[in-house]
């Protein structure tokens, strides 16, 4: 019998295998260096393309300087130890004030800036190419095709026609990249449906491991897509197609079946399409354990204090937390009514509770983002009016990107943190709350259709969409007993620690080791059967 990935999993770490408390003896420790010694063993020399729409490292001018910005995503943290343990290339748009002058003839630069192990190589975009395939098609169509927010998603022509071009200009960029003819190509997100069949109509050996970072509808809410083959085609040039939920997997699946001919094996999760199988697999994203932010990180006293004097609180108040991107799939409207209900239906918490809303402006171009701030601002300051009075604001609303040191800062000090999201692949703030507690204090309200509810149910679980519901769970969470805090977080600690984002990429890095080692025992035993043809004379 072959041994399954991850008993050759367990195999291969021995010298990095660090056990994890003996209640769990089974636990691999999923770290940087088990990625490492994963691909040393069971990848061993392949090469590795990522390719993202956001780079992991932006050039901008600042004055005449030129400053080097790392976004603060999910995708940068868990794909750079790949990225670092296998001296690979990354594809990604340049967009930066300073990218072109940070590169060199052929668009490529040597990164991470302080110890290069890596090459990013940019593609550039015309302005009207970013309104088309970003603005336009990824996410005025895509996005709220995608996410059930009850946002009419648009679709145009031209935005399709660029989404399209786009998706072969950075198709082109990996053939151009890749040194060998099965190159391992990491693809994110929703920026990039038709990129895997374009990739394998040019590197038909390549493992094209797809990663769809956010929801996937159900076919009625996918079928109103116009190019709804199109992008089921494009996928299905992957190898491995990844989604945070089985829930989502399925609803893909169910897609492919109405709109596709092809076969559906439902017991292997796979589908065949003109010869060719993709394997349809759920990889919950994580975030890296323990956070680097954390390192940096005062107490939980300090921070509490520190957060409470920043805003003018009184040190002994009751604080809530929210923080995301300024997007309607976040619920934030949702939220802030439910806090006004709260102080309407409670008022004895007037005085003693407040709530930060950290929103980054997001995709400010569009007009159903601009709505939004126009409304997310309209109901703080309402909110404001109403229950705050001298020396006490209850709502502190703050539009602007928050750097991570003072996110986990602004974790830190909460004593509740609410993700209402209507819609979300995962939401890794949720988890972020979670590591940002040592002290196992603080209570974490969820949405129910945020994926991370399927890994975090100690969480409270709310409908978003239901207000009193969500005011309810409010007064709940604040009257929750310390022990019982403990042990919610206790538990959800354990799972974002065991499943961490090394474990993300791991699982998926695994996967695709197993595709490659059947496709070679395929093709060779096919050669052998070759040479063991009855060779006749002429
Ligand atoms: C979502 C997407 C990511 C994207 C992020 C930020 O989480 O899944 O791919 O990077 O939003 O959005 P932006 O449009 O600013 O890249």
């Amino acid at each position: 019998m072959r041994a399954s990935p991850i008993h050759r999993m367990k195999s291969i770490i021995s010298s990095e295998f660090q056990p994890m408390p003996e209640s769990v003896p089974v636990q691999v420790a999923w770290t940087p260096a088990t990625l490492r010694a994963l691909l040393d063993k069971e990848l061993p020399g392949a090469e590795v393309i990522v390719v993202s729409n956001r780079e992991p490292y932006i050039h901008n001018f600042k004055g005449e300087r030129i400053n080097v910005q790392t976004p603060a995503s999910g995708v940068v943290t868990a794909l750079e130890p790949v990225m670092r343990a296998c001296r690979g290339t990354w594809i990604a748009h340049g967009h930066g004030s300073a990218d072109r002058h940070t590169v060199d003839e052929h668009d490529r630069l040597r990164v991470p800036p302080r110890a290069p192990t890596y090459t990013l190589r940019r593609v550039w975009l015309t302005e009207e190419e970013q309104d088309g395939y970003y603005y336009g098609f990824a996410n005025e169509g895509l996005w709220p095709l995608c996410h059930v927010a009850f946002v009419r998603p648009t679709f145009r022509e031209s935005d399709w026609a660029s989404y399209v071009r786009v998706n072969q200009r950075f198709a082109d960029a990996i053939v151009e990249e890749a040194v060998t003819d099965s190159p391992v190509v990491l693809i994110q997100d929703y920026h990039f449906a038709l990129l895997p069949r374009m990739v394998r109509e040019k590197l038909p050996k390549a493992t094209l491991v797809t990663f769809w970072h956010i929801p996937w509808p159900n076919p009625e809410a996918f079928g109103v897509c116009p190019w709804r083959e199109e992008i089921i085609d494009g996928l299905l040039g992957s190898t491995i197609l990844g989604f945070h939920t089985r829930f989502h997997c399925n609803n893909f699946l169910d897609g492919v079946d109405r709109f596709i001919e092809s076969r559906i094996d439902r017991e292997t999760s796979s589908v065949v399409l003109g010869g060719e199988e993709t394997l349809v697999r759920s990889y919950p994203i994580s975030i890296e354990w323990p956070p680097a932010q954390l390192i940096d990180q005062a107490p939980i006293a300090v921070c509490r204090s520190r957060v409470r004097a920043g805003l003018g609180l009184a040190d002994d108040i009751h604080l809530g937390v929210g923080v995301e991107r300024l997007d309607y799939t976040k619920g934030i409207p949702d939220r802030l009514r439910a806090i006004n209900t709260f102080f309407d239906q409670h008022p004895e918490w007037v005085g003693r509770f407040a709530f930060v809303q950290a929103a980054a402006p997001s995709r400010s171009k569009l007009p159903d983002y601009d709505r939004l701030q126009a409304e997310v601002v309209a109901l703080a300051e309402s909110i404001n009016a109403r229950h705050g009075r001298e020396g006490y604001q209850p709502v502190h609303l703050q539009l602007r990107h928050h750097e991570p040191d003072e996110v986990f800062e602004l974790l830190r000090a909460a004593d509740v943190c609410v993700v209402s999201s209507l819609h979300d692949g995962m939401n890794l703030v949720a988890k972020e709350f979670v590591a940002a507690r040592e002290d196992e204090h603080g209570v974490l309200i969820l949405s129910s259709f945020a994926g991370a509810s399927r890994d975090l149910p100690e969480a409270l679980i709310i409908n978003p969409f239901d207000e009193q519901g969500t005011s309810d769970t409010l007064h709940r969470a604040l009257l929750i007993p310390e022990e019982e805090q403990r042990e919610r977080m206790h538990i959800m600690r354990d799972q974002v620690r065991d499943r961490n984002v090394y474990r993300w990429v791991g699982q998926m890095l695994l996967d695709a080791a197993r595709v490659r080692s059947h496709q070679r025992i395929g093709d060779i035993s096919e050669q052998n059967a070759e040479d063991n043809q009855p060779r006749y004379r002429s």
